[in-house]
């Protein structure tokens, strides 16, 4: 059963994706029900987030086919119809690897479908459709119980790496404290600790996957578990999914929280890491590849050495489904470039002059001038010498000799 905020809603036959343009002003659930509608949401970023924009490309084409959109009668029509429109999507965007492992994932079983089915004609097709449709929806359900297992990991993952105090606990501080046994000694004596802080960036939570989150996810968690003084979130310029769509779900879930701008980081760290136990910088992924470099939002790389300079850990959260190990270092992963009108204009609900915002009044304006030139990556790659852990729903990723992440033992079957 999915809890809280839902980016993508589907029961068979009808898919919708919450315009998240239009967010935190607005509440609007778009109609997605062809292949076209689906690229349209991804590209415009309506919908977006390495897990999400798999999902909806999945079950965007699940929901053509249960309305037999095709129109084929013949197994080979409907395994060319489908090749093709899965390979109209993977061009939707190209940095997030998801997008392409959920595609092979079901170009395999609808070719298995049409090799095995003993069935011709109108039966046989029938019978590829449904394969297909319950492979995009296993897409979706799987997403969930994969963030549920990242959260716990990587709750216990920052949980670890905390010492217990010795110095009496300030009782006017006491809610920053929480006492349990000490991590794999169940029935030892409990000792206390600092509920501790953490930074993340962009947005990996319910809006960017089928619920709960990646990162966002390990900090929910972390909530929950009791283990969690204070999160910051980044505004992550240009696109601000930070402040528009993190800080939206943290405040949602009333998960204590504070925005800074992406610039604000190394003041945070020199300034409140003591003070607030900031433990961890926590992001998700677009793509990891085989040596453990990440791509991930614009800003990532930055963050990561800022938390190096300041001793502080840099975990990646981030599902199997983000892991390509067909592309050995991070230098090979394709960078998506934007529109220069992300960073030279911008769109916000109107503030009147009571300070009460009009959700129903939404304006763009210009920030800079326009006949600027503009550099747009969309994501950046963090080197894996940068990254303290990965946390995937198979538990943390353990690293080989040679000092890079070793994926074999978590994913034996994709080595
Ligand atoms: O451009 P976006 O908003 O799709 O970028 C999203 C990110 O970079 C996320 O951190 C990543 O996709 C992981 S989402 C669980």
């Amino acid at each position: 059963m999915m809890e809280g905020l839902q980016a993508i809603k589907y029961e068979r036959g009808k898919l919708q994706v919450l315009d998240q343009l239009s967010l935190p002003h607005e509440f609007v659930y778009d109609d997605v029900s062809t292949c076209e509608e689906a690229f349209d949401c991804i590209k415009t970023m309506r919908v977006r987030g390495a897990p999400a924009i798999a999902i909806v490309a999945a079950l965007a084409l699940a929901v053509e086919l249960e309305h037999k959109k095709d129109g084929a009668n013949e197994k080979q029509d409907l395994v060319k119809y489908i090749t093709s429109r899965l390979d109209y999507l993977f061009n939707s965007r190209p940095t997030a690897v998801d997008l392409s492992n959920s595609i092979n994932l079901l170009k395999k079983q609808t070719q298995a479908a049409a090799s095995f089915t003993t069935k011709t004609g109108d039966s046989a097709c029938a019978e590829i459709r449904g394969v297909f449709i319950k492979t995009a929806e296993k897409i979706l359900e799987d997403d969930y119980t994969t963030n549920l297992a990242i959260g716990r990991y990587g709750a216990e993952y920052l949980r670890r790496q905390q010492m217990p105090i010795v110095t009496p606990v300030d009782e006017n501080e006491e809610l920053r404290y929480y006492t349990t046994s000490p991590p794999g000694t169940q029935g030892a004596p409990d000792k206390t600790y600092r509920k501790l802080s953490v930074l993340t960036h962009c947005n990996t939570g319910s809006l960017a996957t089928s619920g709960h989150g990646t990162a966002l996810g390990i900090i929910r968690s972390l909530h929950k578990m009791n283990y969690l003084d204070h999160a910051y979130c980044t505004e992550t310029r240009p696109y601000n999914q930070g402040s528009r769509l993190t800080s939206f779900e943290l405040v949602y879930e009333e998960i204590p929280s504070t925005l800074i701008t992406d610039s604000m980081a190394g003041a945070l760290f020199s300034r409140k890491k003591e003070e607030k136990n900031i433990s961890a910088v926590i992001v998700g992924a677009d793509r990891v590849v085989r040596n453990g470099d990440t791509a991930n939002k614009i800003g990532t790389y930055t963050l990561a050495v800022l938390a190096k300079a300041h001793g502080i850990k840099f975990v990646v959260a981030a599902p199997t489904t983000s892991i390509d190990l067909e592309t050995e270092t991070g230098g090979s992963i394709k960078i998506e470039e934007r529109a220069k009108t992300e960073l030279t204009q911008i769109t916000g609900a109107v503030v009147g002059k009571d300070g009460k915002v009009d959700v129903k009044h939404t304006e763009r304006v210009a920030v800079a001038d326009q006949r600027v030139d503009v550099w747009n990556p969309s994501f950046d790659v963090t080197p894996h010498e940068l990254i303290d852990a990965i946390i995937t729903e198979k538990g943390e990723v353990v690293r080989s000799s040679k000092g890079t992440f070793d994926f074999k033992t978590i994913m034996p079957e994709r080595w």
